[in-house]
């Protein structure tokens, strides 16, 4: 923990930053107080934004295998300060090391990515039905983009953002979590060198980030001139910025809550399925929003896992997220945890029986911060409170008999975004994926609910928010597509065969 003022350092966040500010940031490991940074005016929003408007008319004329050199160098930074950028990230948010670590990789990655990317913006060519025509597609830069992120994954989701909207055109404006704004910055200076490194080609204000509250991003959300707001956090939170950003036909990419499920049948590899529990509702304290939070067992299988689950459970080193060995690091801060007692009080109240955990542990160690023994609460049903998403590690357990009722139970929650299934059944595995199973954005098989990979969409359905972002074909939202029908004919035919001549007498 000592150390962090000189890793800040090595980040490029210099003290003059860090201290005598008005942000207040306190590490979730011990409660200390690790930053006082400068905020960024509401005022000077308006001039943000307008440098953002004239960085893009130069960057999207930068030919797109150009501009994925500059997120190929971004990658480069991201690989040398992994080891300082992920403690930044596990001081800050209390991530164990490992976690940290896989946080700047998941950067890397995407920078990766994204230089590939850089040269496949490519669109379709289409037959015409018209003879002597053809069209086509093309994909060109769409404007300045708003990352608003959140604090559980503060560096990866701004990576995940900007590295394509850079390769697709797009200036950057970044607004991270007030609660984890300097691992949003260790992230940014990255940037900032790769910007250096790769040269005038650069316009000013490429990227830009904006630090402080709420107010600077809800600016970026009502400004017409931010062509796409991507936006990760609560279903609270999206429920504002959707509606903002429709009001102006601006674009959108929400990743709001989760309610992630896991479906162990009869057939399942018990040892496996075990792993992916521990990782998925325990794994970063359960604070991804791909956690694991509900548990859905065939009765004849409930006990034998259960036990197991317990058996580890009580054996899990909940501590320092720095200290090598920890497992469960503290959760965020004292609201995170008031919220689990709260639903802990609901589940009971609704029937649910805690078989373990729930409590604050470590206090008299760690009096200001927030540690608590992952709990596991045996439902009689699911109830209002399953339904709801719990940001800790509360894993609910309900169980089932017939196959189609656990897929209907699986999918009778308001969220969407990602689901697994254990089973060696090959139609129980098709059936959950298929149009009839899970209806997340994500559905697995065989591996847990969290900890996908850069490459694949990602994203939810339902009040998860409806929008993917990261790999597969996720660029396309970054940048406007035109349909381009060129005739070389010497004819003018009209489509759908209308005929409409020239009335001039001739
Ligand atoms: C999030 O929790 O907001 O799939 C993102 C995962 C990570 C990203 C989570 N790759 O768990």
């Amino acid at each position: 923990m000592n150390d962090i003022q000189a890793v800040l350092e090595r980040c490029g966040i210099a003290a003059s930053e860090y201290t005598g500010g008005t942000l207040r940031v306190a590490s979730p490991v011990d409660g200390g107080e690790i930053a006082r940074l400068h905020e960024t005016a509401l005022a000077d929003m308006p001039a943000i934004i307008a440098r953002s408007k004239a960085a893009f008319l130069a960057w999207r004329q930068v030919p797109a295998p150009v501009r994925g050199e500059l997120v190929r160098l971004w990658g480069e930074e991201l690989r040398a300060a992994k080891k300082d950028i992920g403690r930044v990230v596990s001081v800050e948010v209390g991530k164990i090391v490992e976690e940290g670590l896989g946080e700047v990789q998941e950067g890397i990655d995407i920078c990766e990515y994204a230089l590939g990317q850089s040269r496949q913006l490519f669109g379709k060519t289409i037959v015409s039905e018209r003879p002597g025509h053809r069209i086509m597609e093309q994909y060109h830069p769409l404007g300045p983009i708003g990352v608003i992120t959140a604090f559980n994954f503060p560096s990866a989701v701004f990576a995940w953002n900007a590295a394509i909207a850079l390769v697709c055109g797009d200036p950057v404006i970044f607004k991270p979590s007030e609660k984890a704004p300097l691992s949003g910055l260790a992230t940014f200076r990255a940037l900032e060198r790769a910007i250096e490194r790769f040269g005038d080609k650069a316009p000013a204000g490429l990227a830009q980030i904006v630090i402080g509250p709420g107010a600077l991003g809800e600016a970026l959300v009502d400004s017409p001139d931010i062509a796409l707001v991507s936006a990760t956090g609560s279903t609270r939170m999206g429920r504002a910025v959707g509606p903002k950003v429709a009001a102006r036909f601006g674009r959108r990419i929400l990743e709001l809550g989760g309610n992630n499920g896991m479906i162990v049948a009869p057939s399942a590899d018990l040892d496996m399925a075990l792993r992916a529990i521990l990782f998925g509702a325990v794994g970063t304290a359960g604070q991804r929003c791909t956690s694991l939070r509900r548990l859905i067992v065939h009765r004849s299988v409930k006990d034998r896992l259960i036990a197991r689950v317990l058996a580890a459970y009580r054996n899990l080193p909940i501590g320092n997220p720095l200290s090598a060995g920890t497992l469960v690091g503290p959760l965020i801060d004292e609201a995170a945890f008031s919220m689990m007692q709260k639903s802990l009080v609901s589940a009971k109240g609704q029937g649910g029986k805690v078989l373990t955990g729930g409590e604050r542990v470590l206090a008299d160690q760690f009096p200001n911060a927030f540690y608590v023994s992952p709990a596991l609460v045996e439902m009689p049903a699911q109830t209002d409170i399953v339904r709801h998403e719990t940001f800790a590690p509360l894993l609910y357990v309900l169980s089932y008999d017939d196959f189609d009722a656990a897929i209907a139970v699986h999918n009778d929650v308001p969220q969407g975004l990602s689901s697994c299934i254990f089973s060696n059944d090959m139609r129980e595995v098709e059936l959950f994926l298929s149009t009839a199973g899970s209806d997340c954005g994500m559905a697995n098989v065989n591996i847990g609910p969290s900890g996908a990979e850069i490459g694949g969409a990602f994203g939810g359905e339902k009040e998860t928010g409806g929008d993917r972002e990261s790999g597969s074909d996720s660029w396309k939202q970054y940048m406007r597509r035109t349909t381009n029908t060129i005739n070389f004919s010497r004819e003018l035919p009209l489509a759908q065969g209308i005929v409409f001549d020239d009335p001039t007498p001739r």
